[in-house]
């Protein structure tokens, strides 16, 4: 799946399959403006760390386009990018992705020449994720064997990156190793992106998928249903410690308890060094009414005090191994990690062809999928192998 992300450059408009609507309607949202970009991260229109770089990352072609009619520029344009930064706090992939087009930013630079290199800069984020989603994929289905099931929490998917996932990633790759991979998708509540998200993108793959509650995971490990966790991340710090979806922790404790290898699966994008430790890490609150509300239907009464954080934090000792483009990191993550960004990038192969998920789908045109034109027209813009690091 490429086309959840495209960008019409033409036509100047980012253009986002509504995460929110899935799997009932397959819907597009049309951001024009810096505004429905950041509206698009808030809102959870598009999700998922790496989707949400790569989107930011043409949110900033988009911030500079709108910051051409100012006399002038620079200052609205430093405001603009700023607010595509602060979207959502957890996922080091926004800021990495706008920091990345910054230092791309000369003072002698004209708009249209710098709207032409962010162009490029931003198409070229979309392409490592996917190449770097790829090269994971092979590293981590190695450690996968046939006939196994794998757990999953969230969605880690193709949806949540610009295509082919990471934890997933690593269960298409296995897949198209020739291995039989049966996954649990936890339904992660509040938003219920395993449920709604990881079950649509499975199925859609042909991969068996049975959706349990998050509360049913102790259970299923005790009845021995699990053989390996596999969980993305949306911030790593140098240490280890991985901030992931609400209930990740949780799920790290039980797979430990039950001797179950626990993994994660991220791009070294979704690494931040600048962190010793995960302590520091922002955990995003949202609203109450995610909690307090299924469908637009209270199920909880008025009034009551609701704890919604949208993430926590796995200590780096519950992790079996991070599983990255440049191969599985192992414990001690200090020196993995270290070394993982040392090395120069092997030769990730980018969007290689013919899995068994894009033979399902329509191919990536650089245009709108068929009903997308009449769409437009209706909601126009905002309706919203070995590890080489092992020590
Ligand atoms: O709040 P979300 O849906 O953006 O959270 C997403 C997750 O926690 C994913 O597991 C994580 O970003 C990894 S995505 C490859």
């Amino acid at each position: 799946m490429e086309h959840h992300i495209q960008f019409l450059a033409e036509e100047k408009v980012l253009v986002l399959l509504d995460q929110r609507l899935l799997p009932g309607r397959e819907e597009y949202a049309f951001c024009r403006t810096t505004a429905d970009v950041v509206q698009a991260l808030k809102d959870m229109t598009v999700r998922g760390a790496p989707a949400i770089g790569v989107s930011a990352a043409f949110g900033c072609v988009l911030a500079a386009w709108e910051a051409r009619n100012m006399r002038d520029w620079r200052p609205r344009l430093d405001v603009l990018l700023r607010e595509i930064a602060q979207a959502r706090p957890t996922a080091v992939n926004l800021t990495w992705a706008v920091d990345r087009m910054r230092r791309l930013w000369r003072p002698e630079d004209s708009l249209e020449d710098l709207i032409a290199r962010w162009l490029r800069e931003a198409e070229a984020i979309r392409q490592e994720d996917l190449a770097a989603n790829r090269s994971l994929g092979r590293y981590g289905a190695e450690l996968l064997k046939d006939g196994e099931t794998v757990m999953t929490h969230c969605n880690a998917g193709a949806l949540a990156t610009a295509g082919f996932g990471t934890a997933l990633g690593v269960i298409y790759a296995a897949m198209e190793a020739g291995k039989e991979i049966r996954v649990i998708a936890n339904e992660t509540r509040p938003v219920l992106q395993g449920a709604r998200l990881t079950a649509y993108e499975l199925r859609l793959a042909g991969v068996p998928v049975t959706i349990a509650c998050d509360s049913a995971c102790a259970l299923l490990m005790r009845r021995g249903l699990v053989h390996r966790v596999l969980a993305g991340a949306d911030r790593i710090a140098a240490n280890g410690d991985t901030a992931n979806k609400i209930g990740t922790y949780a799920l790290a404790l039980l797979a430990g308890a039950h001797k179950i290898p626990f993994y994660v699966a991220a791009p070294l994008s979704t690494i931040d060094r600048s962190l010793p430790d995960g302590e520091a890490i922002p955990l995003e609150e949202r609203s109450a009414s995610e909690v307090t509300h299924l469908a637009g239907i209270r199920i909880a009464p008025e009034g009551v005090p609701v704890f919604n954080y949208a993430f926590d934090l796995t200590p780096a000792a519950l992790i079996a191994g991070i599983i990255t483009e440049r191969g599985v990191l192992s414990p001690p993550y200090p020196k993995s990690i270290a070394r993982a960004f040392a090395q120069p990038a092997p030769e990730e192969e980018a969007g290689a062809k013919g899995s068994p998920r894009e033979r399902l789908l329509p191919p990536r045109t650089g245009r709108p999928s068929p009903d997308l034109d009449e769409q437009r027209q209706e909601r126009e813009c905002f309706n919203p192998q070995p590890a080489p690091y092992a020590d």
